[in-house]
Order: structure tokens, then sequence, then C-alpha cells
């Protein structure tokens, strides 16, 4: 058995910054399915927000104002009031740990426009922010490697829980297939999140609903599960991310006529409307039959730009135009699409990273999450660019503190290990035994359609409730499919089945969690509701799994500053 006072799962930048903070006392495991500077957090490209007010006079009350509203009011206040106060600190904080910021000309920090922030205040390295800070971090993890203990390509299987604590996780090493116990006072959740369960997807190989569906099965509840955000510039057909720091340089979206059709969905702030708006600016020109080519396409044109500030300022996003469609920017327009890219929803925690299992606020006690993983909530039903690393760092670094304090005075609780190894194991050889027909590929990609189709930008009654039954056929026929790979070294084919596995269940959650939220809220848009409803809906879901069967509750939003209102841009 493996023993750490505290284990972390996921080493992104929550998990690393938590780790950061266990490390001061007492000593830590850290576990990722991927080489930590691999995580997918290396992929968030335009910016980490804080009011520093380098570039125009900017304050926290204007951040929390700009992070509610683009949350269409389901934020909970009191989290994003201590979230944004904590903003300018930690940007200095990874400074010095030597974070390569962009600069202006005098020296400070740089910072940019992003969609629904009322001032500059995206502080970035160039267009590779969540590189540059996964780096940083990650030199930090090594040098504390004494407290530090790192494994790498290891996954994460179950919850240890027991009589309302947690008391470890059950792993495995991918590189030989064992499978162990780790013991921990405390354990913390930094798992990421799941856009990979849609067709097209900003989202890495790795963010595949692991973690989430393993608290599920421990009896946590998910919240806001139906709030999934669409970014408006995806590569056409890939998904692949085109920051929006193209547009918060001044880049334009135009439809097939060439018009900057944002003028007709949100005048005042155009291309720089929060995310939803501009997803759903998009969908509803290619649906109109006003996409590029009559196709499912706009236009992301940079063209005006010029070379040079692309060069210095987006030089990946050139990059990646040039390596997937052969197309430079500074040339010719990109062809984008809205792309699924992040989870609004996830697992219950306090502004502290403690975990809550019901709608009274009760703890699992030794469980903690940070980063997307979690839903704290400060993004409510829209998260605006560049609060997400934002969340990461500062939630990291609370759930890692919080954790630490619990652990300080916790001893280890008793675990069952013969048991707990013996369940992981009984699975594997579940799968190993499955000698039916069905191709756990076909299932994945019918899975991915649906989700797109179904349960995309747009959703109503009719197309939820397909959804629904076509997920639930396709975990039936999950049960029916054949493994060819029954060795134990590296069985990536076991994993993917087992990833596949949780990514259709978390399927099932959003379509049924979108299906009972009969208004329209930030990301989660339905046509046959086509308003907000405050009278009813003003409230966080909860879906538990009650053996198999889902069910769902509410709990009220907190609200202190901010009185919902209109909301226009
Ligand atoms: O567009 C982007 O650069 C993404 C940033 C984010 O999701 O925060």
């Amino acid at each position: 058995m493996i023993k750490h006072d505290v284990v972390i799962v996921g080493a992104g930048l929550a998990g690393m910054r938590a780790a950061l903070e266990v490390c001061k006392d007492l000593d830590v495991g850290i576990l990722s399915k991927v080489y930590p500077s691999r995580s997918h957090s290396g992929a968030a490209q335009g910016g980490i927000a804080a009011s520093l007010g380098n570039v125009e006079k900017d304050s926290w009350e204007e951040h929390m104002f700009d992070t509610v509203k683009g949350g269409d009011f389901l934020n909970d206040q009191d989290a994003v009031e201590e979230y944004v106060k904590a903003a300018s600190r930690v940007i200095y904080e990874l400074e010095h740990m030597g974070c390569t910021f962009s600069r202006t000309l005098d020296g400070r920090i740089a910072q940019r426009s992003f969609g629904g922030h009322s001032k500059p205040r995206a502080c970035f390295s160039a267009d590779r922010t969540g590189h540059a800070i996964l780096h940083a971090l990650h030199e930090q993890l090594l040098k504390n490697a004494k407290a530090i203990k790192i494994y790498s390509e290891w996954y994460m299987h179950s919850l240890i829980v027991d009589d309302g604590r947690c008391n470890g996780i059950v792993v495995s090493d991918l590189r030989t297939g064992a499978v162990e116990v780790m013991h921990a006072k405390a354990v913390i959740f930094c798992t990421g999140g799941y856009g990979r369960v849609f067709k097209i997807t900003s989202n890495a190989f790795a963010s595949t609903a692991d973690g989430v569906i393993a608290a599920l099965h421990a009896g946590v509840p998910l919240e806001d599960a139906e709030f999934v955000q669409f970014h408006p510039s995806g590569l056409w057909r890939q998904g692949i991310l085109f920051s929006e720091a193209a547009r918060g340089e001044g880049g334009f979206l135009l439809n097939g006529k060439g018009e900057r059709f944002m003028e007709r969905y949100a005048s005042a702030r155009m291309e720089l409307a929060p995310r939803d708006i501009v997803a759903r600016a998009e969908q509803s020109e290619i649906d109109a039959g006003r996409g590029v080519n009559g196709q499912d396409y706009i236009h992301l044109d940079l063209r005006h730009l010029g070379e040079k500030k692309i060069m210095e300022r987006l030089p990946q996003i050139r990059q990646l135009g040039i390596d997937f469609i052969g197309v430079d920017c500074a040339r010719a327009p990109l062809p984008i699409q809205p792309t699924a890219h992040y989870s609004m929803g996830g697992i219950p925690t306090d502004m502290h990273g403690q975990t809550i299992v019901d709608d009274r606020g009760t703890p699992l006690k030794g469980f903690y999450a940070a980063g997307e993983c979690a839903c704290v909530s400060v993004h409510g039903a829209n998260r605006l660019g560049t609060n997400s690393l934002l969340e990461a760092v500062v939630f990291g670094e609370r759930a890692g503190k919080s954790a630490l304090e619990y652990a300080r005075n916790a001893g280890f609780g008793t675990v069952n290990e013969a048991r707990e190894k013996t369940r992981v194991l009984k699975t594997f050889e579940e799968i190993f035994q499955r000698d039916g027909s069905e191709s756990y590929n076909k299932i994945r990609d019918e899975m991915k359609e649906i989700m797109m189709s179904h349960c995309g930008v747009f959703r109503d009654e009719g197309r939820l409730k397909t959804c629904v039954s076509a997920v639930k056929e396709l975990r039936a026929r999950y049960r029916k499919g054949k493994v060819t790979d029954k060795g134990k070294l590296f069985n990536t084919e076991l994993y993917e089945i087992i990833e596949l596995g949780n990514m259709l269940e978390m399927a099932e959650i959003i379509a049924v969690a979108a299906l009972a939220r009969r208004e329209s809220r930030g990301g989660h848009a339905r046509t046959d509701f086509p308003k907000r409803d405050d009278e009813h809906f003003l409230q966080h879901s909860l879906v538990y799994d009650k053996g198999g069967e889902l069910e769902i509750k509410y709990k009220p939003v907190t609200i202190t500053r901010h009185i919902p209102a209109d909301r226009t841009y």
C-alpha cells in the first residue's frame, strides 16, 4: 500500500498549485495519467485575468461584476468576491516563480481585452499563457521533490470513502498494470473537465470525466452539469482552439457574406461579447445558411493586424493554422466553428475547496476539489475567458491549504486494502471477459455525434429526449464490446474503454440536467424556453446517482452584491 499525508489527482495548474501548499508541512503524492507538463491547462492560450490596471484603471469590483453578469447571475457571489480579490496577488506570485508574462513598453505585465471583461485584464504570455504557467509551476514541483512525489502515467479508479470520510484512492500504474491503494488523510481532485464527450472540442484527449464520475460513485452529486461552454473559435471540423486573444487583439468575425455579423447580436461589444453570446451568434448564422460557402463555418479574420503583431502576440495561432489546415492567418481568414471548451459544472465545493454532498452544505471530510472538475461556483452559467486559469491557481491554493489544515490534525482512517483492490481488479476482469460484437470506437463516435447535434449550442425538449435515450442505448451496447489487448503492460485499450464508460455516464448526466432546466441561461440555450426564468431556475442543479438511476435536486444561488438583471452587451 502506498501512503501519503495528502494525495492529489491531476497535475495541471490546480493540482500543482495545491501540491505547493501541502508540501509546506506534509508529504504529498501527486498523480496524473499524463506527464504533468502535458496537462490540459497547457492548452489555455489567451491569458489569466486580474484587475492589475496596468493598461487601464481597473478594480476587483469591476472584475466581479463582469464575472457575475457573464455568468448570467448563477454564480455564487461570496466565492466570486474572494476569487477576484485574490487575482492580483496570485499573478505576482506566478511572476516571482518565473512565469514569463508579456510586457508593456515600460516593463509591467501586459494586459489585453477579452470577451465580457469591461477592462483589459488578461495577463498573458503571447498566446501560450497556460503553457508558461504550467512550466513555472512544474519547476516549483521539481524544486520541492523531497516533499512531493510525482506519479506520472498513473490512473485513478475510485475514491475510498468510509463513514463520511475519504481515506484514499485506488489507482493503477499504466506502465505495469499494477493496482495499488493510495492511503491518505486527505485527497484533492484536480482532474479537469469532460469536453471529449462532444465531437467538436478543444479539450485534450485526457479530458474524459474520470474524476467527476469517481466522485459521483462515492456519493457526491454533480452540480450544474448542464452548463457546458462552447468557445466561439474552434478550428473547423477539428475543434482545436484559436484563442479569443485573436479577437482581443482586434480580430473580426465574418459570415459567408463578409458581414461582421456580431453587430446584430451584441452591437456594443461586438466580437468581445461573452462566449455564450458569440457562439450562439455564429451558430445562428450557420443555421440560417450564412456560413462561409454555405458550410458550417465562419471566418476569423486577422489579416488587418499585420504579420508583426501576429508574430508578437499570436504566434501559436498562426502556426496551428498553418500546420492543421494550411492557412496562414496573416494572409487568409481562418475557418472556425463553436467548440466544446469548458465545463462550468462539476464536483460541488465551498470556497475553500471542501467538497459538499448535498443542498445543505454537508462536507465529505478529507475530500477536496479544485479547477475545472470543481463547481465552486464562480463562473455560474457561463465562464468568461481567462477566468479559468485564475480559478485553477486561486482554488488550487485554497484546496491545498484546507487539505493541509485538515490532514495536520487528522490521523489515517482505516482502509481494507484487499477489498478495494479486488473491486478494481474485478472491473478489469469483467472488461477482459467481454466477447460481444460492438466496437468501442463506434460507440465513442456515436456518443460524440449525438451530444454535438442534440445537446450542443442550441437545445430543445425533443432533441434532449432523443439524446438521453440514445446515450442510454450506447451505455447498454458498451457492455457488449470486445477487448483485443488483454495484457498488463501499457494497455491503452483497457484505459480507453474505462474512460469511455466515464464519458457515457457524464453524457447522460449533462443531457438529463439540460432537459430538466426549462429556461435559457448562459451556456444553456433552449429554443423552446428562450428566456431566463429566475422564478424557477435561479438555482444550481445537483445530479445524484441513486443505484444507477439519476435524481435531480436544486440548491439556492448565493447573491450578495448584484441582483439579477437583464444581460445586454
Ligand atoms: O481563448 C482562449 O485563449 C481561452 C482562454 C480560456 O478559456 O480562458
